[in-house]
């Protein structure tokens, strides 16, 4: 496969380059521990964006260095162009932190409020606004409740709302699915979805593979401090079906080892033979003889490669 050189002139809202973080650890702060290590990438206007990585990676790091929290120990962050050393770069995106700290004695009414009116808003707008995005988070039913009541799915929203509030036009999420049951993981799927229909650009970073196959433009995938894949999804996963799964019921001895024989992997289930061919060439020939043998064909799956088989095979 080549890597096709495109030229892409869409805005580039974030642009990392060469960022580094090492902590100063242990008694008298003597370790040091490396966490970032020469991590590049940019994030283009319109683009919903996925920053993958395995616990521990760097995705927070990054993060943190991305939004101003944290001093980079080397290389450069912007947003929207500017170094995000200048306080100006921070306030066209909203941030849900990794484990966003919501003052406990503050409802998600008063929580988000409180955003907004740090994004620079007020009076019946911001009021207006609260309840608008408490409802989208599906969270408004708990406005008034103190946030140390509340579950953490409920706080999880809390924050998300808060991210929203101002409505910016780029929005930094770090593990937004986390804590969610499966409808709260899809509904903030669609409501990702639904902000980029709207035109916002989305950056979020997750260590679960599966939620961002069907959702980015565009993935970096980091590991022990550095971006080991980068690129368009689409580019990135190969089209061709790697193996073929094929399911069948009423199975003869004499069948199964024939498969066996030509050198097939079969997997015994309950009532069921599954087995694997190598890609999907052999597929008409091997059903030919299955259905010869008077076995029944349950299912044809083809496997093609997904983000997981991607990271195996690229980042280990
Ligand atoms: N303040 C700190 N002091 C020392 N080490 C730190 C600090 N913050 C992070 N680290 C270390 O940096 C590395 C990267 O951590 P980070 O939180 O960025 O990972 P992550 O990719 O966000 O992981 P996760 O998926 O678990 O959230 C880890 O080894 C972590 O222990
Ligand atoms: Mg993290």
């Amino acid at each position: 496969m080549s890597d096709a050189v495109v030229t892409d002139d869409r805005e580039r809202l974030i642009d990392v380059r060469g960022l580094e973080k090492t902590f100063k650890v242990g008694f008298l702060e003597r370790k040091r521990v490396t966490a970032v290590k020469g991590v590049s990438f940019d994030v283009r206007r319109g683009e919903i964006f996925g920053f993958l990585g395995p616990n521990g990676a760097g995705k927070t790091t990054t993060i943190k260095m991305l939004t101003g929290l944290i001093a980079p120990s080397g290389g450069e962050a912007f947003l929207f162009g500017k170094p995000v050393r200048e306080p100006t770069s921070r306030t066209r995106i909203g941030f849900l932190p990794e484990n966003p700290y919501v003052y406990p004695y503050l409802t998600p009414r008063e929580f988000v409020e409180l955003s907004g009116t740090l994004s620079g808003m007020g009076g019946k707008s911001l009021r207006s606004r609260t309840m608008e995005v408490l409802e989208l988070l599906k969270i408004a039913y708990a406005a008034d409740r103190q946030v140390r009541r509340l579950s953490k799915g409920m706080l999880q929203r809390t924050g998300l709302a808060a991210a929203l509030v101002s409505d910016p036009e780029m929005l930094i999420l770090d593990e937004p699915m986390s804590g969610l049951d499966p409808v709260g993981r899809k509904e903030v799927k669609d409501l990702i979805f639904a902000e980029r229909d709207r035109g916002r650009t989305i950056f979020f970073s997750t260590h679960i593979l599966g939620d961002v196959e069907a959702m980015c433009d565009r993935v970096a995938i980091l590991r022990e401090g550095k971006v080991v894949v980068s690129g368009a999804l689409r580019s990135l996963l190969r089209g061709d079906v790697l193996r073929t799964e094929i399911t069948l019921a009423n199975v003869s001895a004499e069948l199964e080892a024939a498969l066996v024989e030509k050198g097939f992997t079969v997997h015994r289930r309950p009532d069921l033979v599954v087995f694997d061919i190598e890609g999907e060439g052999r597929v008409g020939e091997v059903l030919r003889l299955v259905l010869d043998a008077g076995a029944q064909v349950v299912e044809v799956t083809p496997r093609r490669e997904t983000l997981e088989d991607l990271f195996l095979r690229r980042a280990l």
